[in-house]
């Protein structure tokens, strides 16, 4: 692989600026000041140094987002600001959201450009677990309880038109919220369009703040503010894959 690729590849600049960088002497291979932007490096085995950090090599980029409310999941969206433009300074071409939170959800976004890996965590036959904060209009019955944990009619219909309830789910009762709101962790295995909503609708209650706070081993670092993201750790990322 050509050395300024790699440095592409890590967001150290445009092609551009790698080769000022290069001609500036600020990397160096194997120990030695690369002095050419275009010369040939083995990323398996050469040691890659920029400003004397050591790079790790990394095909792919993996980032986690606390969504803040008013921004849309898509990767595209002619008026509204999307999930992708609070990352544009990373420069990172094809970086998709992992699945979409409602544009007034706030919480964990994964956003990579490893399209096997959003693939795979958004396959219904996984069922990746997903933990959401739902903050409610009334507290829950005991019924309600074990409606939503044994599965709800939510309308959606299977090819027979019997009615294709959710999955079984879990209900985690915790403190109110500031106004008084109750709320609970629920824990779904699907992604179906608007899913906890209508869950909760389906038991005669209404959503009136929705937060997501995991999604399989990957959980929201509290550190974050809605509105900032950091890249994941190389931990996160070999948990995310198993
Ligand atoms: N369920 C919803 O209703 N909205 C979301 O944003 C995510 C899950």
């Amino acid at each position: 692989m050509r050395l300024d690729k790699y440095l592409g590849d890590q967001n150290i600049g445009t092609r551009k600026q790698i080769r000022e960088y290069v001609k500036n002497g600020r990397c160096r291979v194997n120990g030695e000041v690369a002095t050419k932007a275009d010369i040939h490096i083995d990323p398996e085995r050469d040691v890659i140094a920029f400003d004397d950090i050591e790079l790790t090599y990394s095909k792919y980029h993996y980032y986690m987002l606390n969504k803040p409310t008013g921004v849309v999941s898509s990767t595209k969206d002619g008026r509204t600001m999307t999930v992708i433009d609070i990352l544009k300074d990373e420069n990172v071409r094809d970086l998709s959201p992992c699945g979409r939170l409602d544009i007034d959800t706030e919480g964990l976004l994964l956003i990579t450009d490893d399209g096997e890996l959003i693939h795979r965590l958004l396959s219904p036959k996984k069922h990746v677990d997903k933990v959401y904060e739902v903050h409610m209009d009334h507290p829950l019955t005991e019924l309600d309880i074990s409606r939503l944990e044994e599965g709800v009619d939510i309308g959606d219909k299977r090819n027979d038109g019997s009615a294709d309830k959710t999955l079984p789910a879990k209900v985690l009762l915790t403190e109110d919220d500031e106004e008084g709101n109750p709320v609970i962790h629920l824990s779904i295995r699907e992604g179906r369009f608007h899913q906890v909503k209508r869950m909760l609708e389906a038991v005669g209650n209404e959503v009136v703040f929705l937060r997501r706070l995991s999604m399989g081993s990957l959980e929201l670092d509290r550190e974050l503010e809605p509105g900032e993201y950091r890249p994941l750790t190389e931990e996160e990322i070999n948990n995310l894959k198993k």
